[in-house]
C-alpha cells in the first residue's frame, strides 16, 4: 500500500468516504445474503428434488421454487433490505461519533521510568513480563523475540464450526491465511504513534486473530507498558535492559 502524498486533503477525505461505503454496501449485501440463505439454499432446492419422482415432477419443483423466491423478492425483501441498510448505518455513524474514539484513561508511561501498573520495576520491564506471560498469551502468534513465528504459526487452528483449517497458521475472519505482525521491523498497518499501537492493543484487529485485550485481562496502565515494549522490540531504547 502506497503513500499518495501527491493528492491533498479533499482528495483523501473523498477516497476514505467511498472505501467506507464499499465497505457498508459489502456488509449490506452480506447481510441479504444470509437472510436468503435462511429460505433459498441449492441444498434445500436439491433436498426437495429427491422426493420428486418423475421428470414432470421435478420440473414442478423447480418452478414453484423459483416463485417462492419471485414472492419472497416482491413481499418481504424491501423490507429487509431497509432493516439491514438501516443497522448498518447506524454502527457507521455510532463509529463516527467522538464520544466512541477509544481513549487511555491514563497517559503513556516514560518507558525508562517506572510502571504505571506495577511501580517496583520500569515500564518496559513490566512490559517484557506482560509480554512474555501465559496470560496476554502474545509469544503464542508473535513469538518471544517479536518475530511473529509463534507456536500459533506452525499448529492447525479450528475453523469456528470446529473442523481444521487445511493450512497451518492463523486464518483471517474470510478464512484467509494471515500472520502475527513481526514486532521487529516496527512497521504497523495501523499507524506508529503510541496511541495507534495503544488502540491496536486495547481493541483487537477486528476481522483478524489479533485479539482484544482491554477492558478484559489488561488495564490501561499495563497496555503503555505493551507499547513501550513494542518500540524496545523494534529496535528503540537500544540501551535499555529489560
Ligand atoms: C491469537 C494470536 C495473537 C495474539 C495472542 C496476539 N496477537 Fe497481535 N497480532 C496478531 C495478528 C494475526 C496480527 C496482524 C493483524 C493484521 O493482519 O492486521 C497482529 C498484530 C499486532 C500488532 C500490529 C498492529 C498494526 O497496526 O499493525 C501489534 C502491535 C500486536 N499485534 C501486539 C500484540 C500484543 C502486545 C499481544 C499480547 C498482549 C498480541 N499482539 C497478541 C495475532 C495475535
Amino acid at each position: 500500500m502506497p503513500a499518495f502524498q501527491l493528492l491533498g486533503n479533499h482528495e483523501i477525505a473523498t477516497l476514505v468516504e467511498y472505501t467506507k461505503y464499499l465497505s457498508m454496501r459489502g456488509e449490506i449485501e452480506r447481510g441479504l445474503c444470509i437472510e436468503a440463505e435462511i429460505d433459498f439454499t441449492q441444498s434445500l432446492l436439491d433436498e426437495e428434488l429427491s422426493h420428486a419422482k418423475s421428470a414432470q415432477q421435478k420440473k414442478e419443483v423447480q418452478k414453484e421454487f423459483q416463485e417462492e423466491i419471485q414472492d419472497f423478492l416482491k413481499s418481504d425483501f424491501p423490507e429487509i433490505v431497509q432493516e439491514i441498510s438501516l443497522s448498518v448505518a447506524e454502527s457507521w455513524i455510532k463509529a463516527d461519533d467522538p464520544e466512541n474514539v477509544l481513549m487511555p484513561t491514563v497517559k503513556q508511561t516514560n518507558p525508562l521510568g517506572p510502571s504505571q501498573a506495577n511501580p517496583d520495576v520500569s515500564s518496559l520491564a513490566n512490559g517484557k513480563m506482560l509480554y512474555l506471560s501465559t496470560s496476554a498469551q502474545c509469544v503464542s502468534c508473535h513469538g518471544k523475540t517479536g518475530k511473529g513465528d509463534g507456536d500459533q504459526t506452525t499448529q492447525f487452528q479450528k475453523r469456528p464450526d470446529g473442523t481444521k483449517y487445511e493450512k497451518v497458521g492463523l486464518h483471517d475472519t474470510w478464512g484467509l491465511p494471515v500472520t502475527p505482525r513481526d514486532l521487529t521491523y516496527g512497521v504497523f498497518c495501523g499507524g506508529r504513534e503510541p496511541i495507534d499501537l495503544f488502540r491496536r492493543i486495547s481493541a483487537g484487529v477486528k476481522g483478524t486473530p489479533m485479539p482484544a485485550f482491554g477492558g478484559k485481562g489488561l488495564n490501561d496502565e499495563q497496555i503503555w507498558d505493551l507499547v513501550n515494549y513494542i518500540y524496545y522490540l523494534g529496535g528503540e531504547y537500544p540501551n535499555a535492559k529489560p
